[in-house]
């Protein structure tokens, strides 16, 4: 059994798709911990609702955040770290010492780095009149979107497509590929 934690600025939309797994056998692991910077985050209202045990840690809450949030992880003996849309860079101390692993919206290396989550993923894909997007999962380094690629899955865009119908898309493929990244690296 695996010990993983979320680490979530928003809603963390993976986090549905984790617990699915797990509760269906799919994923022999367990969600220990979860993390946001936002106190505001709707992912710490669905920890509640699955007692999954959250903290929020930002510079209001402790004076270096990263080193709180390295605590959090070794005392819940995380073996892995899922980045569910975090929007902070985290420092080497981190991505040095835990398996982490991020899901971003679009075919890396195209469209990532610094400024292209989200909306403006999707946005300068349509702009650039793309024939085709997806979803990368890859280990985090201490480079925005630069670690190695674990998988990565197409779709084509459709004629009339915008940036609301190509973010739904990636979001439910993202869902099956975060499993599925999961269970290669977990093996
Ligand atoms: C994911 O869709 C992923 O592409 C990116 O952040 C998004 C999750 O954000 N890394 P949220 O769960 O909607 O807040």
């Amino acid at each position: 059994m695996i010990n993983l934690a979320i680490l979530a600025s928003h809603n963390g939309s993976n986090l549905d798709a984790i617990n699915e797994a797990i509760q269906t056998n799919k994923l022999d692991a367990k969600i220990s911990v979860i993390i946001s910077n936002n106190n505001d985050a709707n992912v710490l209202k669905k920890a509640k609702e699955l007692s999954i045990d959250s903290f929020v840690v930002n510079q209001k809450t402790a004076s270096v955040p990263d080193e709180k949030i390295a605590e959090i992880l070794e005392t819940y003996q995380c073996d892995c770290v899922v980045l569910s849309g975090y929007m902070k860079k985290l420092s080497t101390q981190i991505t040095e010492s835990f398996k982490i692993i991020n899901s971003h919206p679009a075919l890396l290396p195209k469209y990532g780095g610094s400024g292209m989550y989200g909306r403006f993923v999707h946005e300068a894909v349509i702009a650039n009149k793309e024939s085709k997007s997806g979803v990368s999962i890859h280990f985090v380094n201490e480079h925005y979107d630069e670690g190695e690629i674990i998988l990565q899955k197409e779709l084509v865009l459709s004629q009339d497509e915008t940036v609301e119908s190509l973010e739904r898309k990636i979001k439910e493929l993202e869902k099956q590929a975060v499993v599925e990244a999961l269970e290669i690296c977990l093996k």
